[in-house]
């Protein structure tokens, strides 16, 4: 608990980790800005949505130094970590935000993001509980909102329910699926990026579990 204090103290003190206060929700002085105001470029923002501390944020900003990447979670003592690790490497192109993902209209703008990363969601599997998945229609709709034309949407999950669900969403919504597999380490896609390790993904794979991996665009 201590240590989570200690954490919650130091989270004030970065100057890339945003936590606008969640109720009631109200538009962020960033939204629309980012580019401007924050990163300082026009470089194209990718998101990670639950991105619990971080990892995949932070490894494709290393990696693709010519983007830019928002970690987004509400957990607080979960994007410490994130963002300790941007401040210890001095990353520029790397900004956390700790909000609902339901409110993240309130944080972009229509057209402000290039591509979005959802790694290891809740799979929320009862079936009273839909409208709380991360790629829910509801919230696919709002992705449409701030995301660009053609803007490509990453799911990674260990989850084959949760999997299945998705892409029935994609085809019932008439999305488009560039590349789906239940399998991802015994498929053909590039393992450069998709093979980035998040916490969830390591304790997955310990336990056995197939990854399972869904990449599309929106209608
Ligand atoms: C199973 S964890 C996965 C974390 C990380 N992506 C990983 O793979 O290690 C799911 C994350 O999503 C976050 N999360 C779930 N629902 C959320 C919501 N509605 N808004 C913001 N964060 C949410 C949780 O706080 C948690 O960190």
């Amino acid at each position: 608990m201590k240590r989570k204090l200690a954490r919650f103290a130091e989270n004030e003190t970065f100057p890339h980790l945003f936590q606008p206060k969640m109720f009631p929700p109200v538009d962020h002085p960033l939204k629309g800005k980012w580019h401007t105001d924050f990163f300082k470029n026009e470089n194209p923002i990718v998101l990670e949505l639950g991105c619990g501390r971080g990892e995949y944020t932070v490894n494709l900003a290393e990696k693709f130094p010519e983007k830019n990447f928002i970690g987004v979670d509400w957990k607080g003592a979960r994007l410490w970590r994130g963002a300790k690790t941007v401040q210890e490497n001095k990353m520029t192109n790397v900004a956390f935000l700790r909000i609902m993902i339901q409110n993240i209209l309130n944080h972009f703008s229509k057209d402000e993001v290039s591509e979005i990363w959802i790694t290891f969601p809740d799979p929320q599997p009862q079936s009273t509980r839909e409208r709380k998945r991360l790629t829910a229609p509801r919230f696919l709709d709002q992705y449409k909102q701030i995301l660009k034309a053609g803007g490509i949407i990453h799911l990674k999950t260990d989850n084959k329910p949760f999997y299945e669900y998705t892409l029935g969403v994609i085809e019932e919504n008439k999305h488009h699926k560039i590349y789906s597999t239940d399998d991802l380490y015994h498929s053909d896609a590039d393992n450069e990026i998709l093979g980035i390790k998040t916490t969830y993904e390591k304790i997955f794979l310990e336990q056995g579990s197939k990854i399972c991996y869904v990449k599309f665009t929106l209608a």
